[in-house]
C-alpha cells in the first residue's frame, strides 16, 4: 500500500471499491477513498465481491476506536483480519488477539509484564548492536535496500523475545510475509491458491515452535515461550496448543510491522527534505517515531464481529455482523488530526492509534517504540546524506501496509560511530550457526 499521499486517485468512487482487494492497497493509493468514506459514508456496506462476504467498514477515528474498543458491542473471537472472513478462525478463544475479555487476561498474564515500558528498556543495547547490522550496507558509496535489510530488524527483535536463534530468521521471516499478503507475487507460488500460500506459511511457522515447545528444558528459557511454557506447567493456566498459538501471535505481531514502520518513516524523511533537516536539528527523535507511526499505520485494519445490534451514525448493523475497522484512515482523520496529509516531525499532540485501541492494543508497543527510537538515532548519527536511489515496491496486502524494496544511497558521517559489522543481515543469516 502506498502511504504518503492523499492526493487525487484515478479511482476514488466510493461504489467501485474493493475494500478486501489486496491489488488495492499494493497497486493504489487507498487514502483518497478512505476520505471520502470518512466524509460521505463513514459506515460503510462493502458488497460482497469474488470470494469475500459483504461486511461493513468504518473509516473514522472514533468509531474505529469504539469498534476495538468496546468488546461488549463488537468481538475479536470470531477473527480480527479480512482475510479470515467467512471461515471459523480455530484460534478463537485460544490465541491473544481472537480472544475477548475476561478470558483474554489469562493469555495475557504471563506476557505482559515482560513487555512493560520498564521491562524492555533491558533491550536496548541489544537493538542498537543489531540496528547498526541492519544499517551495515551503509557503510560503502553503493546503493542498498533499506527495506530488504530493516525486514530483518523485527525478526532479529522477535528472536531476543521468543528465544529464536538467527540460523531460522530468514525462513520464519519469509513464512510471516507470506502469512500477512500471501496475494503478493513476491511470496504467491505460481498456481497455488490464495489458501495454499496462507496453509503452507502457517504450517511452517507452527511446525517451528510445535519442535521449539517440545524441547525437554524449553520452560526454564529466560523468554516469552519460557514464559508461556511455565504458565502452563505451573498453574495449569493455559495448555501446550495455546502456548503455539500464542508464540505465533508474537511473531506474526513482531515481524510484519515494525519494518514497514521503519521503511515508510525513512521514505517520508526522503519525500520531505525539509522535515528531514528540522528532526536532524532538534534531534526530537521520540516525536519523530510517532509520526511515523501516525504515517505509516502499517495495521491497515482490524475486524471484529457486532456481538448484538449496534447502531453507528443512524446505520442499524445487525449482531453477528463483520465489521472492519480502518486505523489508517483514522490516523488521518481531519476531525483529530489538523492537516493530517502534512508529514510533521514535532506535531504535539500526537494520538495515533497504530497500536489499537482498549484490550487487543499492542503489547508489543513499547518494545516497537523502544526499537524504532534506537533505529532512527543510529540513522540520525550515522549518515549525513540519504538519497532514494530507486522506485519503492508497496506491499500486496488488505492487512500491512507496507514497503518492500526501498533502495537507497547514503553517505556516512564523517567521526560518526561506527556501523556494526560491514555485511548485509539478509545474506549471512542463512549458513549461521
Ligand atoms: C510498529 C510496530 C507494531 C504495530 C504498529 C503493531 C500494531 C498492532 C495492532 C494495531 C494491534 C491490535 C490488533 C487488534 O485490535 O485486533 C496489535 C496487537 C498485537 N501486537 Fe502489535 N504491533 C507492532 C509491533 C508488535 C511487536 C514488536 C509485537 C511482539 C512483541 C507485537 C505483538 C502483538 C500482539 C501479541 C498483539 C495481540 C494483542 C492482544 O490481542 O491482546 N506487536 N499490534
Amino acid at each position: 500500500m502506498r502511504i504518503s499521499t492523499g492526493e487525487t486517485h484515478a479511482n476514488n468512487d466510493i461504489d467501485s471499491v474493493n475494500l478486501a482487494d489486496p491489488c488495492f492497497f499494493g497497486l493504489g493509493d487507498p487514502h483518497p477513498i478512505w476520505t471520502r468514506l470518512r466524509d460521505h459514508a463513514p459506515v460503510y456496506r462493502q458488497c460482497p465481491r469474488a470470494s469475500t462476504p459483504e461486511f461493513w467498514a468504518v473509516t473514522r477515528y472514533d468509531d474505529v476506536a469504539r469498534v476495538l474498543g468496546q468488546h461488549g458491542e463488537f468481538t475479536a473471537a470470531r477473527g480480527n483480519i479480512l482475510t479470515t472472513l467467512g471461515e471459523t478462525d480455530i484460534a478463537g478463544g485460544k490465541m491473544l488477539a481472537v480472544t475477548d475479555p475476561p478470558l483474554h487476561g489469562r493469555l495475557k498474564a504471563p506476557l505482559a509484564p515482560r513487555l512493560s515500558k520498564q521491562a524492555v528498556r533491558e533491550l536496548e543495547p541489544a537493538l542498537r548492536e543489531l540496528t547498526r547490522r541492519v544499517l551495515a550496507p551503509g557503510a560503502s558509496p553503493e546503493t542498498w535496500d533499506f527495506a530488504a535489510q530493516a525486514a530483518f530488524y523485527p525478526i532479529g527483535i522477535a528472536g531476543l523475545l521468543l528465544g529464536i536463534p538467527e540460523r531460522s530468521w530468514a525462513g520464519l521471516t519469509s513464512a510471516t510475509y507470506a502469512a500477512v499478503a500471501e496475494s503478493d507475487p513476491d511470496y504467491a507460488q505460481p498456481g497455488a491458491a490464495r489458501s495454499a500460500v496462507l496453509s503452507r506459511a502457517h504450517s511452517e511457522i507452527f511446525l517451528y515452535f510445535h519442535t521449539e515447545v517440545a524441547r525437554p528444558d524449553r520452560a526454564e528459557a529466560d523468554d516469552l515461550i519460557g514464559a508461556l511454557l511455565r504458565a502452563a506447567r505451573d498453574d495449569a493456566a493455559l495448555t501446550r496448543e495455546e502456548v503455539i498459538l500464542n508464540a505465533y501471535s508474537l511473531l506474526i505481531g513482531a515481524t510484519v510491522t515494525t519494518s514497514h514502520v521503519a521503511s515508510a518513516g525513512l521514505l517520508a524523511l526522503l519525500e520531505n527534505p525539509a522535515e528531514h533537516a528540522r528532526w536532524l536539528a532538534t534531534g526530537d527523535t521520540p516525536a519523530l517515531v510517532e509520526e511515523i507511526l501516525r504515517w505509516a499505520s502499517p495495521a491497515n485494519h482490524a475486524l471484529r464481529h457486532t456481538t448484538k445490534e449496534v447502531r453507528m451514525h443512524g446505520t442499524i448493523i445487525g449482531a453477528g455482523q463483520p465489521v472492519s475497522a480502518w486505523l489508517g484512515s483514522a490516523n488521518r482523520d481531519e476531525r483529530v488530526f489538523p492537516d493530517p496529509f502534512r508529514f510533521s516531525v514535532d506535531r504535539r499532540p500526537n494520538r495515533h492509534i497504530a497500536f489499537g485501541v482498549g484490550a487487543h492494543r499492542c503489547l508489543g508497543a513499547h518494545v516497537a517504540r523502544l526499537a524504532l527510537n534506537v533505529l532512527f538515532d543510529e540513522i540520525g548519527r550515522n549518515f549525513e546524506r540519504i538519497e532514494l536511489a530507486g522506485e519503492p515496491r508497496h506491499l500486496q496486502s488488505t492487512f500491512i501496509a507496507g514497503i518492500k524494496n526501498l533502495p537507497v544511497r547514503t553517505v556516512p558521517r564523517p567521526g560518526g560511530p561506527a556501523l556494526g559489522e560491514q555485511r548485509a543481515l539478509s545474506r549471512t543469516v542463512e549458513g549461521d550457526p
